[in-house]
């Protein structure tokens, strides 16, 4: 199975990039301060897919995230909708900056594949 190896460097702070993984859109985002503190205190209560950020990180300032809505499969768009994490525009799906659906059709958190650091400025998806 494939493997994709990012340099966490290229992206700066605040910034969503797509990468083509195994045929599909993988979302890598530097998060700032203010989206991790902000996921972090999510009341598991309000959660259609209850997951507490610390579930779906292995480091705060990283989101990665496979980049199909848990909806009918529409790419969503980074930084954008109420929670201005992603939004789906295909039938309306916000989800934030943890890639937990928030409101709209979607049933299900952006799905986190498996990855790892194997140092400061990498990481492999696969
Ligand atoms: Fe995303 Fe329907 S496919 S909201």
């Amino acid at each position: 199975l494939s493997k994709i190896e990012i340099k966490l460097s290229d992206i700066p702070e605040g910034k969503n990039m797509t990468f083509k993984w195994r045929g599909k859109p993988l979302f890598v985002r530097h998060r700032t301060e203010k989206e991790i503190a902000t996921e972090a205190d999510v009341n598991l209560s309000e959660l259609r897919d209850p997951q507490h950020d610390k579930d779906r990180v292995q480091n705060p300032n990283w989101i990665i995230v496979i980049g199909v809505c848990t909806h009918l499969g529409c790419v969503p768009i980074a930084n954008a909708g109420d929670y201005g994490g992603y939004y789906c525009p295909c039938h309306g799906s916000h989800y934030d900056a943890s890639g937990r659906i928030r409101k709209g059709p979607a049933p299900l958190n952006l799905e986190v594949p498996f990855y790892e650091f194997p140092d400061d400025d990498t990481v492999i998806v696969g």
